[in-house]
């Protein structure tokens, strides 16, 4: 996945090689359980249903688009990625990949702990009972008042992630009589992203502070001299969709070094070392993601070694999957509306939603698949461009896929794996009405979070 952004401005011309493309699939009717939901599966007459509903039921009462989310999925991920990393390490969902109150009752019911990064997120979390010991508070700008808010709520964790913050925080929480736990979130000089990884020069970011040059011992000292805070551990995450385990190896290895030197400098051994989120999902049948065993036992054994060598004991671990969770659970359901054969080129798609229910297409140039859901097809494959209904030629869903090419308006088509990003990051670019979020589960089906309405709108253009 690439992560260059590119200006908004024509496409029409960009045409991929051939060969950039995979080929088709050689049943476009197969839906690649690597990519969709674990519910998802087509009925006797060829369409699509999750949680044994049919997703023409589904666009009938919920409308499209929407998103369609496998509760039942979304509670097993949890459950492997807990019972995967044991009770000796903790598992923080990460909101931001997606939040709301159901998801957060979930989250506390299948005992996972839960990352937010701004005050909307803490006030999601808190109303809907996640105990505040099980939170995290991230941000490279946290405002006094989010501060105030966590300390007050008694939040788990804050993670620091600069020079200001660890005197702001110390303050808020001396002012209000407590000790909070923290930990600082170190820049280790590594950057991952899907297969690759690079372990050099990306201390040029907003995030953390660096290892490099003593800063973040020198963070830890001023930590550790602060009564108001009691240093728990050091964080570090190194990027997103990564499938390369090598990138956190160079970043539990550095970590290792600093609770080493941490140790030799006042004789304190840190109890806990956070590895982040990051985790990759399939977005098309050409990512192979590891499973949450194996990341985990990757990751300790990764720990456990260069604490060994460090002479150091191992700190509890915690990691913060966010997409790996909710990613694969959820799909969105488009209905197609215009069809735009260009001759020589390939055919426009073009459906009811767009870059304002998924940014991540034109913001990263990111992968996904697409598939006709409401009938099977035995017709020809042939090439798409899948786009919205905004006023941008960058507007496109997914890039290039395979559709039957008796594709027509009407037809239901989907796009998996957008739990992920794609709601929490939605927009109301041509005041178009976010979709609702829709969880599904053994045969019932129902809005979390509802679509919004022009009336949303004009409620908050006061005129
Ligand atoms: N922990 C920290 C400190 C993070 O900054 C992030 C993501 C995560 C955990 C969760 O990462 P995940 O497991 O979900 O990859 N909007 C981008 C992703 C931005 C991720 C930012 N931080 C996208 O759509 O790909």
């Amino acid at each position: 996945m690439s992560r260059s952004a590119h200006p908004a401005g024509p496409r029409h011309a960009d045409v991929l090689t051939e060969g950039h493309y995979s080929a088709p699939a050689a049943d476009l009717n197969v839906l690649d359980e690597k990519v969709w939901s674990r519910t998802v599966t087509r009925d006797a007459d060829g369409a699509l249903t999750v949680g044994g509903i049919a997703v023409a039921r589904l666009a009938e009462e919920f409308g499209t688009p929407a998103y369609f989310l496998d509760e039942s999925d979304f509670r097993a991920r949890c459950r492997a990625w807990s019972e995967a990393f044991g009770p000796d390490a903790d598992v923080f969902y990460a909101g931001k990949a997606f939040l709301s109150r159901a998801i957060v009752r979930w989250l506390k019911e299948e005992g996972l702990n839960l990352d937010v990064c701004s005050g909307g997120e803490l006030t999601t979390a808190l109303d809907a009972g996640m105990p505040a010991e099980r939170i995290a508070f991230h941000g490279n700008n946290k405002t006094a008042a989010e501060i105030e808010r966590a300390v007050e709520a008694g939040v788990g964790r804050i993670v620091l992630d600069s020079f200001q913050e660890i005197v702001r925080v110390a303050h808020i929480a001396r002012s209000h009589g407590v000790r909070q736990r923290v930990q600082i979130r170190v820049t280790v000089g590594v950057e991952a992203h899907t297969h690759e990884f690079i372990a050099t020069a990306h201390e040029d970011q907003k995030f953390g502070i660096a290892l490099a040059d003593g800063q973040a011992a020198e963070a830890v000292r001023r930590a550790l001299g602060l009564d108001s805070l009691e240093l728990i551990g050091i964080h570090s995450h190194i990027g997103s969709q990564i499938f390369d385990m090598a990138g956190f190896e160079v970043s539990a290895r550095r970590v290792v070094q600093l609770l080493a030197e941490v140790r030799d400098e006042h004789g304190v051994e840190l109890p806990e070392i956070d590895l982040g989120g990051g985790l990759g999902i399939a977005y098309t049948s050409d990512d192979d993601p590891r499973e949450p065993h194996e990341i985990a036992k990757a990751l300790s054994d990764i720990v456990t070694r260069e604490c060994e060598s460090a002479g150091l004991r191992t700190p509890r671990i915690s990691v913060e999957p966010g997409r790996a969770i909710v990613g694969p659970t959820a799909f969105t359901l488009y209905e197609v509306g215009t069809i735009k054969p260009l001759e020589g080129l390939r055919t426009y798609v073009s459906v009811d939603g767009g870059m304002s229910d998924n940014i991540r297409t034109a913001l990263y140039d990111a992968e996904y698949s697409v598939a006709l859901v409401s009938r099977t097809s035995e017709a020809e494959p042939m090439l798409v461009r899948v786009v919205g209904k905004h006023c941008e030629s960058g507007d496109i869903v997914v890039k290039d896929a395979f559709l039957p090419a008796d594709l027509a308006p009407g037809d239901l088509i989907a796009v998996p794996a957008t739990g992920a990003y794609c709601r929490s990051m939605a927009s109301n670019y041509n005041h178009a009405l976010r979709p609702p979020v829709v969880a599904v589960r053994d045969g019932e089906a129902r809005v979390i979070v509802r679509r919004e309405t022009e009336e949303d709108l004009l409620r908050l253009d006061v005129g």
